[in-house]
C-alpha cells in the first residue's frame, strides 16, 4: 500500500475517521485558544469606561429582574443602518464591566446601548410608568412600582462585592461607601456628593425621580439608562473612521 492509498485506512473504518477528525480539529482548537492564555486581557482598554456608580449598578439588577433584555439589546451592530440610527458601533470595552453582559437577542424594543442622554429624566419617568402616554401604539409594560418601591440599600454593598469577585476593580473605600454613594448620587443636596464625585469621576448627580426623600428604584433605573452608552467620547473614533 503506498503513502496516499493509505488514506483508505480512514475511509474504510468509521472509528478511525472520528478519532482522525477530533485530532485535526484539536489542532485547530489549540491554534486558536493557545495565544489567549498569554493574554492579559482581551478588551482593548478604552478612555472614560469605569465601573458603575452603587445607583446605577442597582439599576442595571432592576433592569435584569424586570427582563427589560427579553425586548431590548444593548449591542449596536457594525453595520451601516444600525450605526446610523443608534451611533458609534460597540466597543468590547463598554461591557467589559458587565456580569452578565446585556447584549441581548431580541429587539423587540430599539437597542438601548446609547439611549444615555438621548431624553430628559422626567421622559424616562414618564414612559417608565406608562409607555403608551409618550407612545401610543407602544407594546412596552408600565413599571408605575418602580416609583413606589426604595431602592434596597440591604444589598448594595454586597452587589458591590460580588462584582469585585468576579473581576471589577471596586476598591475596598467604594465598597465601604457604597449606601452613602448610592444616596448621594441621587441627592445633589446631599452633604456626601462631593466625596460621591471623587470616587466616581464624571458620574451623572441628579434627583432622577424629582421626588424628595430616599433613592427609588425609579432614580436607580434612570441613573442607569441615562449613562448607558455615554462614557465614551465617540467624537474621536468617529473623526478617525471618518463616521459622522
Ligand atoms: C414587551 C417588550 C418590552 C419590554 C419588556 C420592555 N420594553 Fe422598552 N420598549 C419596547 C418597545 C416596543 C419600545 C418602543 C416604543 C416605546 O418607546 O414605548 C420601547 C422603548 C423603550 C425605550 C425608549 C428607547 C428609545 O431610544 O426611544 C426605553 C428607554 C425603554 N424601552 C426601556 C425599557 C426598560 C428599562 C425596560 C425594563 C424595565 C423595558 N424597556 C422593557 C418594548 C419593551
Amino acid at each position: 500500500m503506498s503513502f496516499w492509498t493509505r488514506h483508505q485506512i480512514f475511509e474504510k473504518n468509521s472509528v478511525i475517521l472520528i478519532a482522525g477528525i477530533l485530532v485535526v480539529i484539536a489542532i485547530g482548537g489549540l491554534v486558536e485558544i493557545t495565544p489567549l492564555f498569554y493574554l492579559k486581557s482581551t478588551i482593548e482598554v478604552v478612555d472614560g469606561v469605569r465601573p458603575y456608580t452603587p445607583l446605577e449598578l442597582a439599576g442595571r439588577n432592576i433592569y435584569v429582574r424586570e427582563g427589560c433584555y427579553l425586548c431590548h439589546s444593548q449591542m449596536v451592530r457594525p453595520l451601516r443602518d444600525e450605526v446610523e440610527r443608534y451611533g458609534h458601533f460597540s466597543l468590547a470595552a463598554e461591557s467589559m464591566y458587565d456580569h452578565p453582559f446585556q447584549w441581548g437577542s431580541k429587539r423587540t424594543g430599539p437597542d438601548l446601548a446609547r439611549v444615555g442622554a438621548k431624553y430628559s429624566d422626567e421622559w424616562h419617568v414618564t414612559h417608565l410608568t406608562n409607555p403608551r402616554a409618550i407612545v401610543p401604539q407602544s407594546v412596552m409594560p408600565g413599571y408605575p412600582f418602580l416609583a413606589q418601591t426604595e431602592v434596597d440599600t440591604a444589598v448594595v454593598a454586597d452587589n458591590l462585592k460580588a462584582s469585585r469577585v468576579v473581576g471589577v476593580p471596586y476598591s475596598d473605600e467604594q465598597i465601604r461607601n457604597a449606601v452613602a454613594d448610592l444616596k448621594a448620587q441621587a441627592d445633589p443636596d446631599n452633604v456626601g456628593t462631593d466625596a460621591f464625585a471623587k470616587r466616581y469621576p464624571k458620574a451623572v448627580i441628579r434627583n432622577f425621580d424629582s421626588k424628595a426623600g430616599a433613592p427609588t428604584e425609579m432614580d436607580a433605573l434612570v441613573a442607569y439608562l441615562q449613562m448607558l452608552g455615554t462614557l465614551i467620547d465617540f467624537k474621536l473614533y468617529n473623526e478617525k473612521a471618518n463616521l459622522r
